[in-house]
């Protein structure tokens, strides 16, 4: 079935669309060629009044169960400059955009602000939804824009950055998923812009490579070192990245975590609250390298639920709730889960 610029695809496998690597196949999927086919995609069967799922890498979702609601995607490739004041370069790219691909294609072109997020896995539509952020910054605050279409009206929206309630691994996008579909994002970049150094571990290569005044690559080059040494590449181990938030709690609460783990990483997160460190909390509840059966927990880095091979979403998940129940059980911490479950929920 197929109308020009829109394929539907029935019992369509979504294995090699999703990062965990999870076997799952969908009922229906729809992939347009551009966002501009979305009135008569969500016009039409099989979404016709229905609020489909929206895939863009696959790489913050874990598929417990197949999606009961139709998939959609949408590819798109555009990127181009909208802005240019000299210093400051707007930048829009479309959803279907690959991440890491643009990263790199604006240091192409001399434009610094993307650098520290290099080698993220997923597309330039996903970047906003869970506000992506690595090596000290979130992507909110390069965004200008972003452009959405609103199925319930029909049309097109442009939500300044304002507008979309960015916060650590949290948008608008995620607290009305049903409300939006994002179509592009405009970015805000510079040329030759001062680079974010603020991570220590970034510091720590850039000195150890013997270069004192990086520039935008170098500190992409060193993002992108430390990523390989410590997170497991999906293409080689399913995975979605960082599995956990890291958790966020009263300041009373993480003193007397501190008092009796001095080694717990602590950070400020406004309102007297601070944010913990859950992989150090996973690690130190003898977590990282667990395993059963095919699903597990990285044995490079404690945040990450890996499928070692045909581990289904259940299986993951399973694993899941068994790191957080022993990190509750020995810190009194609970942990949430940073992707997006697909046919189960958290709280049980
Ligand atoms: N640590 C351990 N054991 C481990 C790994 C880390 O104890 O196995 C401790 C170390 O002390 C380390 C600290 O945890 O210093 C923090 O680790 P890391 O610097 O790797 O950062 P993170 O807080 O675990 C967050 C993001 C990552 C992002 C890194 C770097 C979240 C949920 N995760 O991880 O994002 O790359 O910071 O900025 O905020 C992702 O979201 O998928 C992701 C990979």
């Amino acid at each position: 079935m197929s109308t020009p610029g829109l394929r539907i695809h029935r019992d369509a496998d979504l294995r090699r669309l999703n990062t965990f690597g999870v076997a799952v196949r969908a009922p229906w999927l729809v992939e347009v060629d551009d966002a501009a086919r979305l009135p008569q995609a969500f016009a039409a069967e099989p979404i016709a009044g229905r609020v489909p799922l929206v895939l863009g890498g696959g790489s913050n979702m874990l598929f417990v169960a197949p999606p009961a609601e139709p998939v959609l995607r949408l590819p798109g490739v555009d990127v181009r400059m909208v802005d240019d004041d000299g210093d400051v370069v707007t930048v829009y790219a479309d959803a279907g955009v690959e991440w890491h691909a643009l990263v790199m294609r604006t240091l192409d072109e001399g434009l610094s602000g993307l650098e520290n997020l290099a080698l993220i896995p997923g597309t330039v539509g996903a970047s906003p939804i869970q506000n992506i952020g690595a090596y000290g910054v979130e992507i909110g605050e390069r965004i200008v824009a972003v452009h959405a279409f609103e199925p319930a009206t029909g049309g097109n929206v442009r939500l300044p950055r304002e507008a979309c309630d960015f916060a650590y691994r949290d948008s608008l996008f995620k607290h009305e998923p049903s409300r939006y579909v994002v179509t592009g994002v405009e970015f805000a970049l510079r040329r030759g812009g001062a680079p974010n150094l603020s991570y220590a571990g970034i510091a720590d290569e850039l000195a150890a490579r013997g270069i004192d005044a990086p520039s935008a690559r170098d500190v992409a080059d060193a993002v992108i070192a430390i990523r390989r040494r410590k997170l497991p590449d999906p293409a080689v181990i399913g995975n979605a990245g960082s599995f956990f938030k890291n958790p966020i709690v009263p300041a009373a609460q993480a003193d007397a975590l501190l008092a009796a783990n001095p080694r717990l990483p602590v950070f400020a997160a406004g309102d007297g609250r601070r944010k913990l460190s859950a992989a150090w909390l996973i690690d130190s509840a003898g977590l990282r390298g667990y395993r059963d059966g095919d699903a597990g927990v990285s044995e490079g880095h404690a945040l990450v639920l890996v499928n070692h091979g045909n581990a289904t979403g259940a299986d993951l998940l399973r694993v899941a709730r068994h790191v957080a129940a022993g990190v509750h059980a020995r810190h009194g911490v609970a942990l949430e889960p940073e992707p997006r479950l697909v046919g189960a929920t958290w709280a049980q």
